[in-house]
């Protein structure tokens, strides 16, 4: 039984360490691990780097969602606040124990709710069964208890979203349609929390998407570039606040069911919205435009490549077509992290 699983590890994770890995586990681990923070999401836990397909094929596609460097997206700056280790992308390790310890970023940033229609994409459900045959291989090497005691006092962190909306309202005229659309992409998140929490996961903390109609991608798209420039798109936004509100509803929910979880819902919506809306209290002089990305020949190209960027993005709410800037993330770092009204029912801080 134990070989048979092994085996599957050996083949999903390329590595050859499984065995050696086994051994190391069984002959007993002095010191009990740390907690650590594990990601699932999409461009908002990810620059690209995580990616199992054709890492050039999928920039120049898609969109660079960070100058660089994951450390300046939102669960990383977390992590940091919570002095949580750095966590891995997951394709970049190789299954070695001391590496999944530090924490592991499954997601990828082009990521859906729904599954993939795009070869590309990496859907939640690939995500989270990653994660959970990750649970299992540290249960097989640490032993249930030890590997259970670690589990549930690291944080997961969950954020998707973008892509399922942005594929949908790329498609499909605005209707009530986009309602039906967010209840099933809420059902599927709540469900994704169930199957963590029935893997032993205690801590759980759920983004919101960010307010897409305000959005470079929602607005060039809309306008062809250089129509109407309205502030932001209410039928989009509308949709997306839906969404957040019954993903919220359903968590507060899960949390009372739940009794020994702690499941939060963090409202990136309304936070970036108070930056559209005040963007002088805050340093920010441009709310519409990327940073990075922009319309070529009527087509909108994302952030393909750094140098494309904008001198001060700190000035931005939009790094590039569909999620905010460094500055902007890192200002909602320090909100989840200490004020009970980002992260609700409570801050990341008292969750921790
Ligand atoms: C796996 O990666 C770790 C460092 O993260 C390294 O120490 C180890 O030698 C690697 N194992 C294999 C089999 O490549
Ligand atoms: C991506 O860009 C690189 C260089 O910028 C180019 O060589 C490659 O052909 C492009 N790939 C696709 C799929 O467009
Ligand atoms: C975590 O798991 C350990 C080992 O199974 C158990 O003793 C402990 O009560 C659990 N803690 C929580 C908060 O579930
Ligand atoms: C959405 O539109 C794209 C092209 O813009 C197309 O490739 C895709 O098949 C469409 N998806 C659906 C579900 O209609
Ligand atoms: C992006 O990162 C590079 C290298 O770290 C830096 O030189 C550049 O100023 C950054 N650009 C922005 C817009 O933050």
């Amino acid at each position: 039984m134990a070989s048979g699983k092994c085996f599957l590890y050996l083949i999903f994770l390329m590595t050859s360490a499984c065995v050696a890995s086994v051994k190391i586990g069984l002959s007993g681990v002095e010191t009990p691990p740390g907690p650590a923070m594990f990601v699932l999401g999409d461009s908002s836990v990810d620059c690209g780097d995580n990616n199992p397909f054709n890492g050039l094929f999928h920039r120049n596609l898609s969109r660079f969602p960070c100058n660089g460097s994951d450390t300046t997206l939102l669960p990383q700056l977390l992590a940091k606040q919570m002095k949580l280790p750095y966590t891995t992308p997951f394709y970049s390790q190789n299954g070695s124990i001391d590496r999944i310890l530090g924490g592991l970023n499954f997601g990828s940033a082009e990521a859906s709710i729904l599954s993939p229609r795009s070869r590309n994409y990496q859907s939640l459900n690939q995500q989270l069964r990653q994660a959970l045959e990750t649970i299992q291989l540290l249960q097989l090497q640490l032993g249930e208890s030890t590997a259970n005691t670690f589990i549930n006092s690291s944080v997961f962190y969950l954020s998707f979203g973008i892509d399922d909306f942005t594929d949908f309202f790329h498609n499909n005229s605005l209707g009530n349609n986009g309602f039906d659309f967010a209840h099933i992409l809420v059902e599927q998140m709540t469900n994704g929390v169930r199957s963590l929490y029935a893997s032993n996961v205690r801590k759980i903390v759920c983004a919101g998407v960010v307010p897409l109609g305000c959005a470079p991608q929602a607005l060039l798209l809309k306008s062809g570039g250089n129509g109407v420039r309205k502030a932001c798109l209410d039928d989009v936004n509308k949709v997306v606040s839906y969404y957040n509100r019954r993903l919220e509803g359903n968590i507060a929910g899960m949390d009372r069911q739940l009794g020994d979880a702690h499941v939060v819902f963090c409202d990136v919506y309304e936070a970036v919205m108070e930056f559209i809306n005040h963007p002088n209290k805050y340093g920010i002089d441009d709310v519409r435009n990327a940073c990075c990305g922009v319309v070529r020949d009527g087509k909108v190209s994302g952030c393909v490549s750094t140098e494309m960027a904008c001198q001060e993005a700190s000035t931005h709410v939009w790094w590039d077509l569909q999620n905010p800037t460094p500055a902007v993330n890192s200002l909602l770092a320090q909100s989840a992290w200490s004020s009970p009204s980002l992260c609700r029912p409570f801050s990341l801080k008292h969750l921790f």
